[in-house]
């Protein structure tokens, strides 16, 4: 089991990627082979169809399509911004989502946030969830929102709390299991008869896709 993991932050004290790299440690233990990756390496312009139409994908949304299509599935954490998605993650996913095959499709998804409200930036990963959804992606119906994060957190990077570490593994493990009994069917076939019900799964998650045409889809019909 390959996963893509990331916080949804360019900022290097980022309070997500202290949480998501004790997610990734978490899959790690579980057997998984954990990509952690920086956002900084998927920093991409807004997006811009004229762009997208003369010059394609720019360089880090190809990098993030890149390390998605190595992976079955991802951690990812994101700060809440006024109680929605940060317009960098939203940005980032619409680049990616102009792919075909689309990138995100049959990707199971693990959702955490982390922040120094008492909320623990919850509600932004409702919102989250949407475009992932819409891009085909299997959200995971738990997620984890760490609140007062800016305390949360020792000179180790570990979780002061023991019992929200111990609910982050528990959460985590869960996860990865889940994504590995169902890879072989949504995103890693291994006989023919998993290809086919594969096949019958993708095209059901392709169709909104479909709708929304890609400049290199245009050029097909
Ligand atoms: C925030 N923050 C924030 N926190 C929250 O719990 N709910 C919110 O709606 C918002 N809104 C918000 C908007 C903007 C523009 C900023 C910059 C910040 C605070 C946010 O949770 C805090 O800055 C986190 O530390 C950001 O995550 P990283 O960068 O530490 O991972």
């Amino acid at each position: 089991m390959k996963i893509l993991a990331f916080a949804a932050s360019h900022r290097a004290d980022s309070l997500n990627r202290k949480l998501v790299a004790l997610a990734a440690e978490a899959a790690r233990k579980e057997g998984a082979d954990v990509d952690l990756a920086d956002f900084n390496e998927f920093h991409v312009p807004h997006y811009n169809g004229d762009h997208e139409r003369g010059a394609g994908l720019p360089e880090g949304a190809l990098e993030l399509k890149r390390r998605l299509e190595r992976a079955n599935a991802v951690l990812l954490a994101s700060p809440e911004y006024n109680y929605s998605i940060p317009g960098a993650l939203k940005n980032a996913i619409d680049w990616v989502s102009r792919a075909r095959p689309m990138p995100w499709r049959g990707k199971s998804i693990y959702l955490m946030s982390a922040s120094p409200s008492p909320m623990g930036g919850i509600r932004g990963l409702w919102q989250t969830r949407i475009p992932l959804e819409g891009c085909g992606a299997l959200v995971f119906p738990d997620m984890f929102a760490l609140p007062n994060a800016d305390q949360a957190f020792d000179d180790t990077g570990q979780l002061r709390d023991r019992k929200l570490a111990e609910r982050l593994e528990q959460e985590v493990r869960g996860f990865v299991r889940l994504a590995d009994a169902i890879a072989p069917v949504c995103d890693r076939p291994r006989t023919a008869a998993e290809k086919q019900r594969r096949e019958t799964i993708v095209s059901a998650l392709e169709k909104e896709s479909q709708l929304q045409p890609t400049p290199a889809a245009a050029k097909k019909t």
